[in-house]
């Protein structure tokens, strides 16, 4: 893309992994400051979207990617109007994230890698404790798959990390790309 048209673009940090792994709480944390430096930005977040745009869809690979999908139309035409984007699903197919980042100029992958043994210990939703008691299926890393972005513009370890640490390091990476001042 020239520069012109990637300056009038928006951009979409896509925040991909597994549930529990901080996903919503960065990108809570990433609109505030976003906003703060008085950028347009809208959020899209899997459970807010899953209760309007994916009403009714489940949890099955062509569900998850037709929420999926929806998520990346609509922010098709956000940022051509130059408004940014922060997307937290758990997105964990590699396929879908792939036609994610065809389908959208500005695509800033970022991974937020914490191993399973602490999103199970974390379980903000109890989601985990009733997948292993067998109560829900299809929940990703215990009987669905989720698989490991090879190649994000950024990977953020949340196990280490705070949260505080990963939003500046998104930040850093918006500067270096161009994006943001
Ligand atoms: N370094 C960290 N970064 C992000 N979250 C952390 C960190 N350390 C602990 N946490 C906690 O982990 C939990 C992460 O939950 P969150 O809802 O953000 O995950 P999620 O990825 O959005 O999950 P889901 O896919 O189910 O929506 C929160 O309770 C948060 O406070
Ligand atoms: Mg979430």
């Amino acid at each position: 893309m020239k520069t012109k048209e990637r300056k009038e673009h928006g951009f979409v940090v896509w925040l991909t992994g597994l549930s529990g792994s901080g996903k919503s709480t960065i990108a809570r944390g990433l609109e505030k400051e976003l906003r703060t430096r008085g950028l347009k930005v809208e959020a899209f977040d899997g459970d807010e979207v899953r209760k309007n745009l994916s009403k009714g869809l489940g949890f099955s690979k062509e569900d998850r990617d037709t929420h999926n999908k929806r998520v990346i139309y609509v922010c098709k035409l956000l940022i051509r109007n130059g408004v940014n984007a922060i997307v937290s699903l758990i997105s964990p197919y590699r396929s879908t994230r792939a036609y994610a980042r065809k389908q959208l100029p500005n695509f800033v992958e970022v991974y937020m890698k914490c191993s399973l043994e602490e999103c199970i210990r974390r379980d903000p939703k109890g989601l985990y404790k009733k997948a292993l008691a067998g109560e829900i299926i299809n929940m990703t890393g215990i009987q669905d798959p989720y698989e490991e972005p090879l190649n994000s513009e950024l990977t953020l370890n949340t196990e280490s990390d705070t949260s505080k640490q990963n939003i500046r390091k998104i930040l850093e990476k918006l500067r270096n790309l161009g994006y943001i001042d």
